[in-house]
């Protein structure tokens, strides 16, 4: 990224591992020493809300054969449609369910800020919402994203933990040098993953279970290559940022990714780093 934005603590700038021609959005000088903020509540106008209730909306039609059962079943959890959640709200019932909560934060946050919170069961949320022109398509999380996208999983134990790992070997990764390998597991599974289920492909990624045209093709589509989830062949692989996914990696069980992805990765580094990177459309 070209971001301005300096960390507070370090002087580092926040990294987005694709291409952006301008730095994130958000109001930082909002933000704490730790990345968060308090949410922003009385900034949202009537027509955030009413942009939140029109992309919940039409989400939540497309989820039933297309987004995974744990999803499904956890959805109603985020409680309001009509209008943007206080995140306190949600967090009373996440809490009680895995120990998780989610805080509020000015937008994309550099890395060890991120794996931080992440290591202390903290799920950063992006408060302000897209424009009305970008109803289709944003290329910074906003609120929706992250409520919608990433928040029901979290109230499924295994997946809980599983960020929570994530976290954990972020810093690790951060210290072997090797968060650009890391990001690419994180993009192709807790951004794009798929998860195959008794009644065929499902999605629990949530740059997927976001994105109305994405939802279709990535469980539908004769298009994109599907390749079981193997954690070198996914930190080899190139992506894009700005159109649909050329390959997906697909698991059968959370505790399939949670088993995956827990053997120490630093000899895991070491190796892909002597392999030639793949291009978001190879397939195999
Ligand atoms: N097992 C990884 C490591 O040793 C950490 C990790 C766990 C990374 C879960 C991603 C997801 O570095
Ligand atoms: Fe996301």
């Amino acid at each position: 990224m070209t971001g301005a934005v300096q960390d507070k603590a370090t002087g580092a700038t926040p990294v987005v591992y694709g291409a952006s021609d301008r730095p994130p959005r958000g109001d930082y000088s909002r933000a704490a020493l730790d990345y968060t903020c308090p949410q922003n509540y009385a900034a949202y106008t009537s027509a955030d809300h009413e942009t939140y209730r029109r992309l919940y909306e039409r989400q939540e039609t497309l989820v039933p054969g297309h987004a995974c059962d744990e999803f499904i079943a956890a959805l109603p959890l985020l409680g309001a449609k009509d209008r943007i959640p206080h995140f306190d709200e949600i967090n009373e019932r996440l809490h009680k369910a895995t120990g998780w909560e989610i805080v509020a934060v000015p937008g994309l946050i550099p890395e060890v800020p991120f794996f931080t919170l992440l290591a202390n069961r903290k799920f950063p949320c992006t408060d302000w919402i897209r424009k009305p022109e970008e109803f289709d398509y944003i290329v910074e999380p906003d609120v929706f994203h992250d409520l919608f996208g990433h928040v029901p999983l979290l109230f499924n134990p295994v997946f809980a933990d599983h960020m929570q790992e994530y976290g954990k070997g972020g810093l690790k990764a951060h210290g072997l040098d090797s968060c650009e390998l890391l990001s690419r597991l994180y993009w192709y599974t807790i951004e794009f993953g798929l998860i195959r289920q008794a009644d065929g492909l499902r999605a629990y990624g949530a740059g997927i279970l976001s994105s109305p045209g994405e939802l279709r093709h990535a469980t539908e589509s004769a298009e994109p290559n599907r390749l079981p989830l193997d954690v070198e062949r996914v930190m080899r692989t190139r992506y894009k940022i700005d159109s649909y996914q050329q390959t997906y990696f697909v698991i059968d069980s959370f505790q399939e990714l949670f088993d995956k992805t827990a053997p120490d990765f630093t000899p895991i580094y070491e190796r892909v780093r002597q392999l030639p990177e793949l291009a978001a459309d190879a397939a195999d």
